[in-house]
C-alpha cells in the first residue's frame, strides 16, 4: 500500500462511527438529503416511484450513504445506491451500519473513483462525493471521472473544504510535519499533536478559529484535520473553475444564506453596489465577508442545466417541504418575528414576516401554496389575503430555504 491517503483511511476510518448507533438515530446532513437532491438537481420534479441509481463516491464510514439509502428505502424507490471507497476498513463500518438498518438497496465496492470511467457500472442519476476530492492528488481528474458516470440529466452533491473557515488548520499541519513527521507511527504523531494543541497560545489562528473543532472530538477527527496525508481547501471561484473544467456548473451552494452578502450587511449603499453581481460573484464576496465557511456544500449539474435544475416556488401549485417535517416546531422557534441560529462561531437572527408562524405550522409536505393560502384565509380572514400571503411566503421561503430547512417540490403527476 503506497498511497498515504489510503493507508490513513485503512488505519483510521473517518468519521468514527459505531454501527450500533443506527438503532437510535439517523445522521442527516448535506449534501444528499433526498428532499435537497430533488430541489437542487431535479427542479423538485423527480418521481421517486421510478428507479433511481445513486453513487456514493468515497463513501467512508457511510454517513451520506446510510442517509440516502434509508430515505430511498422509506419512499420505496426501486434502484440502488452504489458505495465506492478505496478503504476496506471504512467499508466494513458502512456495511455494518447498513446491516443494522436492514438496508437492502446498497451495493458495496472497494475501488478508486478514478477508475469509474473504465468500469461497467452504468450511469447514475445522482452522485454524492462528500469530503473526498480535496484528498486526491488531482481533484480535477476525480471530478472528471465522476462526470463520466453521471447521467446527462443527473447531478452531483459535493463537499469541498473551505479555505477561509479552515484558517489555522494548515498552520498546525505545517508545524506537525516538523514535530511529528509521517514516518512516525500514528499513535506517536497523535500524541505530539495533542501536546502541541494543549499549548497553543491565545493568538494562534487554530485556537482562535471557532469554526473548527474536530480536533477536540476524537483521534480520528484530530488525525483527519491536522495530520492528514493530503488535503487542500477551496475558495468559491476555485470551485466554479473546477466544476467548469469537468463540464459542470453549480446550481447552488447550501445553505444559500451563507453565500448571500445581504445576510451579513445592513448598509443599503453597500448592498446596492453588490446587487448587480452574478450569484456566484456574490457568493465569493460573502465567503470573504463571513470568513467562517469551513466546508462548501454544493449541487452541480451538466453545463447549461443549472437554471432548469433548481426548484422554485414558481406558482400556486408548488408544494413547500420541510427538511425535518417539523412545521409546528419551527413555528415555535420564532421569537419577536425573528428566528436565530449559530453556526461556526457566528450568531445570526433573521427577520420573518407576520404570517411566518401560521404558514409554517400548516406545511405538511403535501399542501400546495394555494391550499395553504385557503387554509390560512379560512382561519385568519383578511390577514391572509392573496397578496399578503404571496409576499409573506416569498420572504419566509428566502429565510427558510436559506437556512436549509425548506425546499419546494412540484406534483409530478400534474407535471
Ligand atoms: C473524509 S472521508 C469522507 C467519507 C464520507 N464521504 C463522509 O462524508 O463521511 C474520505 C474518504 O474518501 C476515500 N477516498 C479517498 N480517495 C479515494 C479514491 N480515489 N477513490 C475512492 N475513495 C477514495 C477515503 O478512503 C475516505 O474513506
Amino acid at each position: 500500500m503506497n498511497d498515504p491517503v489510503l493507508a490513513q483511511y485503512e488505519a483510521l476510518p473517518y468519521p468514527l462511527r459505531d454501527p450500533a448507533d443506527e438503532k437510535r438515530r439517523l445522521i442527516e446532513g448535506s449534501p444528499s438529503n433526498l428532499k435537497e437532491v430533488d430541489h437542487y438537481v431535479f427542479a423538485g420534479r423527480r418521481d421517486f416511484t421510478r428507479p433511481f441509481r445513486a453513487l456514493v463516491a468515497g463513501g467512508g464510514t457511510g454517513d451520506g450513504l446510510i442517509m440516502l439509502a434509508q430515505q430511498l428505502a422509506e419512499r420505496g424507490t426501486p434502484g440502488e445506491v452504489v458505495y465506492l471507497d478505496l478503504s476496506a476498513a471504512s467499508r466494513q463500518i458502512a456495511e455494518a451500519r447498513a446491516a443494522v438498518r436492514g438496508l437492502a438497496n446498497i451495493r458495496f465496492l472497494t475501488a478508486s473513483l478514478l477508475d469509474l470511467p473504465k468500469g461497467d457500472l452504468g450511469l447514475f442519476d445522482y452522485i454524492d462525493c462528500c469530503g473526498v476530492l480535496h484528498h486526491l492528488e488531482d481533484p480535477a481528474a476525480g471530478l472528471a471521472a465522476l462526470k463520466a458516470v453521471m447521467a446527462p440529466e443527473g447531478g452531483m452533491g459535493l463537499m469541498l473544504y473551505g479555505e477561509l473557515g479552515r484558517i489555522g488548520v494548515y498552520h498546525a499541519q505545517e508545524m506537525l510535519r516538523q514535530l511529528a513527521p509521517a514516518s512516525e507511527p500514528a499513535a506517536a504523531r497523535i500524541e505530539a499533536a495533542k501536546r502541541l494543541l494543549a499549548e497553543l497560545p491565545e493568538t494562534n489562528w487554530l485556537r482562535r478559529n471557532p469554526a473548527v473543532g474536530d480536533w477536540r472530538r476524537d483521534d480520528a477527527g484530530l488525525f483527519d484535520l491536522l495530520l492528514h496525508a493530503r488535503d487542500r481547501a477551496y475558495r468559491v471561484p476555485e470551485i466554479v473553475a473546477l466544476a467548469a473544467g469537468a463540464g459542470l456548473e453549480i446550481v447552488s451552494f447550501v445553505d444559500p444564506w451563507r453565500y448571500d452578502p445581504d445576510s451579513y450587511l445592513s448598509d443599503a449603499k453597500l448592498k446596492a453596489r453588490l446587487a448587480g453581481l452574478p450569484a456566484l460573484e456574490r457568493a465569493a464576496f460573502a465567503e470573504l465577508l463571513a470568513g467562517n465557511i469551513k466546508s462548501h456544500n454544493c449541487y452541480l449539474v451538466a453545463r447549461g442545466r443549472a437554471a432548469a435544475a433548481l426548484s422554485e416556488p414558481s406558482d400556486s401549485a408548488a408544494i413547500p417541504v420541510l427538511r425535518h417535517d417539523d412545521g409546528p416546531a419551527l413555528a415555535k422557534l420564532i421569537r419577536d418575528d425573528r428566528i436565530g441560529l449559530r453556526i461556526d462561531g457566528l450568531e445570526m437572527t433573521f427577520a420573518l414576516p407576520r404570517l411566518a408562524g401560521p404558514i409554517l405550522a400548516r406545511i405538511d409536505g403535501k399542501a400546495s401554496l394555494a391550499a395553504l393560502q385557503s387554509s390560512l384565509e379560512a382561519d385568519l380572514g383578511r390577514r391572509a389575503e392573496a397578496t399578503a400571503f404571496a409576499r409573506d411566503f416569498a420572504w419566509l421561503y428566502k429565510v427558510m430555504n436559506g437556512i436549509g430547512r425548506m425546499m419546494i417540490r412540484h406534483d409530478v403527476r400534474r407535471g
